[in-house]
């Protein structure tokens, strides 16, 4: 009998983190946490088993494969949008074949099941590329068959990744003599970005906000790599966490499409600078602009609509702009910096 698991590739990383606090808290332990990194002692008590492995490596999938039952998998391994313009060429890797190797392992499992095994993808609003700042401006919150055109390779990879999914659940290898699609039941989230308490995020780049509110909070100086008018979508960790347990947990038949919008707030680097200083009114937050990470998030969507998420799974957020910072970041930055 092969085991009953979760498996949760990139498990080390900001949302691994979350996702698993939240999985264990609802009493799930039977968690296989992949990743290339050790996990860290936080969250290494709370899964059944922690793989040191690359998602790259079929023979470490084929082994996962012959060794558990597989009910759900949450693919979170990625290189994010910083490094992956630093390297194209892993990054489609890693973006791409690995989460083609993921699939593939989700398919064959849902085969010898014989049912569809539930695949989570964390999308990005990336996945948009908005052509200058006058229709940046002018479209506002945009839907999701909005603006597909990515400027960046992590853009190109969660797009191309998104169909990919969709592939497997609906036409995969539709020429067989056997229909082997349907065994893949794909759901996806594009998300903005993610301000966590906890963990201090690396290689994105709408990584100005944590920075500079961890940066305040720790008494260091932090200048901006953004423009202050700059303005995309974020939420906080507990929400994006939120946002995948209630879309995985949505019945199926509510879903109207496999790939969602979510947003809680979308304020300006100034209004996020402004905000950081009502709660360290001594931090330094100074402005040094990246011209080329400046152009990748004005590239990105001022605002995102996500009704199709509120009308077919009940998405609501917990945190707005204010409640974010009074009621999760300041009580938990704090107290994590002893301040
Ligand atoms: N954090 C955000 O703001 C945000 C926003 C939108 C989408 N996402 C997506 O959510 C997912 C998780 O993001 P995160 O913030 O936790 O990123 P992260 O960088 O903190 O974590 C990614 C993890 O994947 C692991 N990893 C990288 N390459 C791997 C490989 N080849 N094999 C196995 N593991 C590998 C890394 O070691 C790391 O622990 C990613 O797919 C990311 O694109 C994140």
């Amino acid at each position: 009998m092969r085991k009953p698991i979760i498996l949760i590739t990139g498990a080390n990383g900001e949302m691994g983190h979350g996702l698993i606090s939240a999985l264990n808290k609802s009493g799930i332990s039977n968690i296989i946490a992949m990743d290339l990194q050790t996990l860290d002692a936080t969250i290494s008590d709370k899964v059944m088993e922690p793989i040191i492995g690359n998602v790259l490596d079929k023979t470490l999938m084929e082994q996962i494969n012959g060794e558990y039952e597989i009910s759900a998998i949450y693919h979170l391994a990625a290189l994010l949008s910083t490094r992956a313009e630093f390297s194209p060429q892993s990054a489609h890797d890693v973006n791409v074949d690995g989460t083609l190797n993921l699939l593939t392992l989700a398919a064959e499992q849902g085969r010898s099941q014989g049912k569809a095994i539930k695949f989570f993808f964390p999308s990005s609003i990336a996945v948009y590329g908005l052509p200058n700042l006058e229709t940046k401006k002018s479209a506002a919150a945009i839907l999701e068959n909005q603006f597909c055109t990515p400027e960046t390779m992590y853009g190109c990879n969660k797009i191309y990744s998104e169909l990919l999914g969709s592939y497997f659940e609906k036409n995969y290898q539709r020429l067989a003599a056997q229909d082997l699609s349907g065994f893949v039941d794909f759901r996806s989230i594009r998300f903005p970005g993610i301000i966590s308490a906890m963990t201090i995020p690396t290689g994105g780049t709408s990584d100005f906000a944590p920075e500079m509110l961890h940066a305040a909070a720790k008494g260091e100086k932090y200048d901006c790599f953004v423009r202050d008018d700059t303005q995309i979508p974020f939420m906080t960790m507990p929400d994006a966490i939120s946002a995948i347990s209630d879309l995985m947990r949505a019945p199926k038949k509510n879903l109207t499409q496999s790939v969602y919008n979510v947003r809680a707030f979308a304020p300006t680097a100034a209004e996020l600078r402004e905000k950081t200083l009502s709660f360290f009114p001594n931090a330094k937050i100074g402005t040094e602009i990246s011209e080329k990470r400046q152009a990748i998030v004005d590239s990105w969507p001022q605002d995102c609509d996500d009704s199709a998420a509120k009308t077919d799974w009940n998405w609501q957020p917990k945190h707005d702009f204010e409640t974010a910072f009074e009621e999760y970041l300041i009580p938990n930055i704090t107290a994590i910096y002893n301040v």
